[in-house]
């Protein structure tokens, strides 16, 4: 291959996939390559024979991949590359819309840009997130047939955010401002406080599959949505990986409750709570809990729930707490090997919020009972037993609470 200044071409780095390299030419007058990576290569005989010349659409990059000369995976991650570092971050193949997470709020979602996007064919704007829900939009309309947009990436990749700004500018054209619209917007942060956590990956790592139906007028107009989840990741009631957290709702209640009420749920602080403190971290850097407290309140309030279903909300999330730090002890009847709780404020608490008398608490918690043929018969737990019963539990009636519904 004939290599002269200024050409791009393909190089093997070894790392799985070629990636771009342009020639240029050193101090001394010889021939170099610099990698997308920036890294300098020498041009050897052997390498020269492993170098393939860059089709023109992969060296500036286009905004849909089907027209790439170069379609694999190297020319599609080079687009993707050349794209996010001018500031672009969706890139169409056909209809189907690349968004490249840019960690930064861009100023790409303003009222201006829905006007923009409203009534447009697919690509006749840059490629936008709302170009793809105008597309739904407009073609569920001209053809009265339901649409249906599907939204994946590994963790962190930015479905959730996606998923909002399509809610958001659906809400936007549909143009009748209602109260409906709304409560569809607003469904979304009581369901992150209960579904969502801060995991390694994502501060915001939604920890369920959600599945939105939209109802429109034949107007287009919103009239309803439903909204269904499923696949809860139970265990992070009770469990977190190191620098994991639990579920938002709890460190927005402890950081946000006013103090007269969280004295009558006998609550204190994150750190107290042995299923907030297994990854070792309460707080959640960017994420204010206290104001996150208050917009989940009033997010609730707009979607109709009474005061009184608030606050048995707000028992159960309690009760949980309080049975996380729940301890038994060992003992020894009858040759037998058993456990009793070990007293505390927290078990009183614990019968007193779910209003269960303490008796029968106490045996479902260090008993098992199982029907035989003829009759029900128990059997003591052993403390380790009764700590996994106890997490059981609460696993049970989280997903009942589902978080949530
Ligand atoms: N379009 C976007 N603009 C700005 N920030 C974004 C965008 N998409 C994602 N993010 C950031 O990345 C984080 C993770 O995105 P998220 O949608 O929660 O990922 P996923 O749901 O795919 O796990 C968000 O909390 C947000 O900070
Ligand atoms: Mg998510």
């Amino acid at each position: 291959m004939h290599l002269s200044k200024g050409d791009f071409v393909w190089v093997d780095t070894g790392a799985g996939v070629p990636i771009g390299a342009q020639v240029k030419v050193t101090d001394t007058g010889q021939l170099q390559l610099i990698d997308d990576e920036g890294k300098e290569h020498k041009i050897t005989k052997r390498m020269e024979g492993g170098l393939r010349p860059m089709h023109p659409t992969s060296v500036q990059g286009v905004d849909d991949m089907i027209r790439l000369g170069d379609l694999n995976e190297a020319g599609l991650l080079r687009n993707l590359l050349v794209r996010h570092k001018d500031g672009h971050i969706y890139t169409y193949t056909g209809s189907i819309l690349v968004a490249v997470n840019p960690y930064q709020l861009l100023p790409l979602y303003t009222a201006d840009h829905v006007h923009q996007y409203t009534d447009r064919r697919l690509g006749e704007l840059p490629p936008h997130v709302f170009a793809i829900a105008d597309s739904c939009f407009f073609k569920m309309r001209r053809n009265r047939r339901n649409q249906c947009c599907v939204i994946s990436g590994e963790s962190g990749a930015g479905k959730t955010e996606s998923t909002k700004l399509m809610l958001q500018f659906l809400a936007a054209v549909s143009g009748q401002h209602s109260w409906i619209e709304q409560q569809i917007l607003e469904a979304n942060p009581i369901l992150e406080a209960f579904g969502n956590a801060k995991t390694i990956r994502n501060d915001n790592s939604s920890r369920f599959g959600k599945y939105i139906d939209i109802n429109f007028t034949k107007g287009g107009a919103i009239e309803g949505a439903r909204i269904e989840q499923y696949l809860l990741e139970k265990s992070r009631v009770c469990r977190q990986a190191p620098e994991e957290r639990n579920y938002h709702v709890f460190y927005y209640m402890l950081m946000g409750m006013p103090a007269e009420q969280k004295k009558i749920l006998s609550l204190g602080t994150a750190a107290e709570y042995n299923y907030l403190t297994m990854g070792k971290c309460t707080s959640c850097e960017g994420r204010d809990d206290v104001k996150e407290y208050a917009h989940f309140r009033s997010a609730l309030k707009i979607l109709m729930f009474g005061e009184n279903d608030t606050w048995e909300i707000c028992k159960l999330l309690a009760a949980i707490l309080h049975i996380g730090n729940i301890n038994f002890e060992g003992t020894i009847v009858n040759n037998l090997e058993g456990c009793e709780i070990l007293a505390s404020m927290h078990f009183d608490m614990v019968c007193q919020l779910l209003e269960v008398d303490p008796k029968v608490l106490e045996k479902s918690l260090t008993q098992r009972s199982f029907m035989t043929i003829r009759e029900s018969v128990s059997k003591v737990l052993t403390s380790a037993q009764a700590l996994d019963g106890r997490d059981a539990f609460v696993k049970s009636f989280s997903l009942k609470l589902s978080l949530g519904s």
